[in-house]
């Protein structure tokens, strides 16, 4: 039998909370963290559509250009409702399951962007979102993932922080890449442990149509 995607007890029912949840994340330097990813692996263009998948309150909008259109996705209705409070004159916002994310329930885009949701996600879930945001990515789109990893050699401070998440499908660098529609042209699987204040071990995949 397999347990819940999501953990939500103690500390992290208190990360359920949007303005508890951006603050951890302060703590921990997700400020950085975004603007390292949206400079070195997003790079979005100034006109293009951008779909969030897993966008929770939306925080990386402080770090993505303001000529884009940006369409944000998450299951969270509080989530939703704090991204919109905050950038509801910035952005799209809907509240959805991937699950329900098919065919035109998500628009076309030149970039998709699903950080820290994968390892929230078991397999079947991951690969069917995957298949459905290539399938609504113009040609040269691309799709981009970050999430907690495991891989050999990682620092353990690493791997043990990874293991607390709430998520309950932490996979390892080879697991992520296994996920991805071999209909992508191009797949790169990035490991990092610089991008937070603390060594966690992120997996970032850049798939290119
Ligand atoms: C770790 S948070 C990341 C939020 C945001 N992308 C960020 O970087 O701060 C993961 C998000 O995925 C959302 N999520 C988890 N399972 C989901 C699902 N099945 N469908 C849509 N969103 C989901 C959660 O509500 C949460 O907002």
């Amino acid at each position: 039998m397999s347990g819940p995607a999501q953990v939500t007890d103690g500390l992290r029912a208190i990360l359920s909370h949007p303005a508890v949840y951006s603050g951890f994340q302060k703590l921990l330097g997700a400020e950085r963290s975004r603007r390292k990813l949206s400079q070195e692996h997003l790079r979005v263009q100034p006109g293009d559509v951008v779909v969030d998948v897993g966008c929770g309150p939306a925080d990386i909008l402080e770090c993505l250009p303001r000529d884009i259109e940006y369409h944000g996705f998450d299951l969270s209705q509080r989530y939703i409702d704090a991204a919109r409070d905050r950038y509801g004159d910035r952005g799209i916002f809907h509240c959805a399951d991937v699950q329900d994310l098919v065919g035109e329930a998500l628009p076309p885009c030149q970039l998709a962007i699903a950080i820290g949701l994968l390892h929230h996600l078991d397999d079947p879930a991951a690969m069917g979102l995957i298949s459905s945001l290539y399938e609504r990515l113009a040609p040269g789109g691309r799709l981009v993932t970050l999430d907690g990893g495991y891989w050999p050699g990682q620092s353990r401070i690493g791997r043990a922080l990874a293991r607390r998440d709430r998520g309950q499908h932490v996979r390892t660098a080879e697991g992520y890449a296994a996920l991805v529609d071999a209909r992508f042209s191009r797949v790169e699987v990035i490991r990092r442990e610089d991008l937070l204040l603390v060594p966690y071990s992120h997996v970032i995949l850049e798939c290119t149509k």
